[in-house]
């Protein structure tokens, strides 16, 4: 594991700015074709007291799935009516000889309480893999993934995926406290360089961050940034984005009706030709972060 403990601390340049980055549609892409089906739990156990792992035997979604993409759980049981909608969940990770795939969530209210309630053997209405995915331009050499708390789920698959294809990983991953840091032995599976930061050792600020990255990486910088949604890292992933000229995507959370792109409920904010704005579960989850171009207000 990299250290980041020692780092000088630097501060982050926002003030110097003169761009504005928005969110942006990543080129369309062919993307593999949902399923829809009753799947069952080969293991549902928490983790840490404070997340849930669930387990399903979803050899049609493991195999289907890229990096970044999600599913729809169906938290009502078979001929019960509530909780009517489903919940989004990135998926963790998927085997495929074994046909399986993992879903790593907190819970959170009424939903994620009923989720939790279903046991071993018992079997899970899911639709998935949804969403488009992370894209690894070709060439691509390394790729920093930066996530904090459960939203990191969103990016262990890309460590999967670069493995298999010789990209090297350097995998930040931040929460408050040392017990709710998800996915550092994952990634090393995945052979990344993983940064286990918390609040609590005083190592996961953004100005920290910001100092060991640049000390570490300054001189074999990442070509591609992956984040996952929150303000901080995505203006973290910006700063160091414009240091190093690489170039940032980030996975966005939306309350989700559909998942689908029906309802219309789930508007990105980021720019659009028509009149609505792309949706987070149809256009996204992903989606590019990247400097408004000359000439073109900030929406
Ligand atoms: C694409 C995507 C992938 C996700 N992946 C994961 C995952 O891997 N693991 C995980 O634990 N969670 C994940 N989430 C969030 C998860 O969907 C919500 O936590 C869940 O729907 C909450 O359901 P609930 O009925 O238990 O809570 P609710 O009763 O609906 O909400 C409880 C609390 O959580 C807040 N909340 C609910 N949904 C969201 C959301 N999407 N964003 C921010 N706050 C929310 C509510 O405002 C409320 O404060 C993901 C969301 C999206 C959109
Ligand atoms: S959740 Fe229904 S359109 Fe996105």
């Amino acid at each position: 594991m990299l250290t980041p403990s020692d780092a000088p601390t630097s501060a982050l340049h926002h003030n110097d700015r003169e761009d504005i980055w928005e969110l942006s549609k990543l080129p369309r892409k062919a993307r593999p074709k949902a399923t829809a089906g009753h799947y069952r739990i080969l293991e549902h156990r928490s983790l840490a007291d404070r997340y849930m792992a669930l387990t399903l035997d979803a050899p049609a979604i493991a195999q289907a799935t890229q990096p970044g993409q999600f599913l729809m759980l169906t938290a009502a049981r078979r001929g019960q009516k509530t909780p009517a909608l489903p919940r989004p969940m990135a998926i963790y990770s998927t085997d495929i000889k074994s046909g399986t795939i993992e879903v790593l969530y907190g819970v959170v209210g009424s939903g994620t309480k009923v989720l939790q309630s279903f046991e071993q053997s018992e079997e899970m209405f899911v639709v998935g893999p949804l969403g488009r995915s992370f894209e690894i331009p070709e060439g691509t050499r390394r790729v920093l993934l930066i996530g904090r708390g459960i939203g990191t789920c969103s990016l262990t698959t890309v460590a999967q995926a670069n493995s298999e294809c010789g990209i090297e990983t350097i995998a930040v991953t931040s929460a408050r406290e040392p017990s709710a840091v998800i996915g550092a032995d994952y990634y090393r599976t995945h052979g990344a360089h993983v940064y286990e930061v918390t609040d609590q050792a005083g190592n996961s600020a953004p100005e920290a961050l910001f100092a060991t990255l640049t000390r570490d990486l300054d001189n074999n910088p990442p070509e591609l940034i992956l984040t996952c949604g929150s303000d901080r890292l995505t203006r973290l992933s910006e700063d160091l984005a414009q240091r190093w000229r690489a170039r940032v995507q980030v996975s966005v959370e939306a309350h989700m009706a559909c998942g689908l792109g029906y309802c219309h409920g789930c508007a990105s904010g980021a720019r659009s030709e028509g009149d609505e704005s792309p949706l987070i579960c149809n256009d996204g989850p992903v989606f590019s972060w990247e400097p408004v171009p000359a000439g073109v207000s900030a929406s």
